[in-house]
């Protein structure tokens, strides 16, 4: 294990309610972090949820299962990060606000402690120009949604961080049951630069009257083997992370072909943001 016994988590939405989870699962005592009460209780239930499952299919006894979520502590301020070691920024992908929360983060935490941010898109080395005094600790660590399931880290260097810090990533996500792997500092890396165009295309076919979205899906699903098909993988991600996704690729690599298709824009704009909300291509109830 790293040298690190404790990791704040800030953001409990899909991403950072999954990578509190299986730093837990992991050994680490974990701080999440989120200004929402009710965003913080619907990550216990995950958690709890994730963990009995994993119990029922003994892959862990109910004692590791109780360790694990005794581990998580919430907060609804960055006022613990004094004692932690290492911080995850996991909040909504946007510019403005992940760089006053990297300015916080700063501010609380240790002056040795890694500031990794698990940006789907966004440049690292403009995330760091918000703290230039901890540029050589800002690192992308990004996970893939489901977070408990999916294997990668992809992991990215802005043009400050130093060797230390990215040494340290790899291990710290090699501890985490993870495999990381390196890719460069451009708008959507290359795990996104690659799945969103596919997703927005998909969205453009059900826009012309390709095919429907069951068809689409179906299509992609047995011609491609794909696990999911494109659209079903938009509501799993998140409708407002694909178009803001799509728009961060389109200011940072300045093609047109990375706006986000009107019909995407039209279902975030209606709050039909995928199954976080009961709603996106498809119809989840409950
Ligand atoms: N959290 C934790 N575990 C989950 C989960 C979740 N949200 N969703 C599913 N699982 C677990 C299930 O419990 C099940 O575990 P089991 O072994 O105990 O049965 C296992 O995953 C398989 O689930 P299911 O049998 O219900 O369904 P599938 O076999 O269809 O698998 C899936 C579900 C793993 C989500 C699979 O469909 C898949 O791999 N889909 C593609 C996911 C993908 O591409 N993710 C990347 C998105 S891009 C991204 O995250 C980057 C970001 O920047 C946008």
């Amino acid at each position: 294990m790293v040298d690190v016994k404790k990791v704040a988590v800030i953001g409990a939405g899909t991403m950072g309610s999954g990578i509190a989870l299986v730093a837990a699962s992991s050994g680490y005592d974990v701080l999440l972090v989120d200004v929402s009460e009710d965003q913080l209780a619907a990550a216990q239930k995950y958690h709890a949820k994730i963990s009995a499952r994993s119990v029922e299919k003994e892959r862990i006894t109910q004692e590791e299962s109780d360790a694990a979520l005794a581990r998580i502590v919430t907060c609804t301020d960055m006022t613990g990060l004094n004692d932690v070691d290492w911080v995850v920024e996991a909040a909504t992908e946007q510019v403005d606000l992940k760089k006053k929360i990297f300015q916080e983060m700063a501010s609380h935490a240790r002056d040795d402690v890694v500031l990794a941010t698990n940006t789907s898109s966004i440049s690292i080395t403009d995330l760091a120009s918000a703290v230039p005094e901890a540029e050589d600790r800002v690192i992308g660590m990004h996970f893939f949604n489901p977070v408990p399931v999916m294997k990668l880290v992809e992991v990215i260097k802005g043009r400050a961080t130093s060797e230390t810090t990215t040494a340290r990533t790899i291990a710290l996500s090699e501890s985490m049951g993870k495999t990381p792997i390196p890719a460069n500092d451009f708008a959507g890396f290359v795990s996104n630069r690659v799945l969103m165009p596919l997703i927005n295309e998909a969205f453009f076919a059900w826009e012309d009257g390709v095919a429907d979205p069951e068809a689409i899906d179906g299509i992609m699903t047995l011609g491609c083997n794909f696990p999911m098909g494109p659209l079903r993988l938009a509501d799993h991600i998140g409708l407002d992370v694909c178009r803001d996704i799509m728009l961060v690729m389109h200011a940072g690599l300045d093609q047109e072909k990375y706006l986000p298709c009107p019909r995407l824009v039209e279902l975030v704009d209606a709050g039909r943001l995928g199954n976080k909300s009961g709603q996106g291509v498809y119809e989840y109830g409950n």
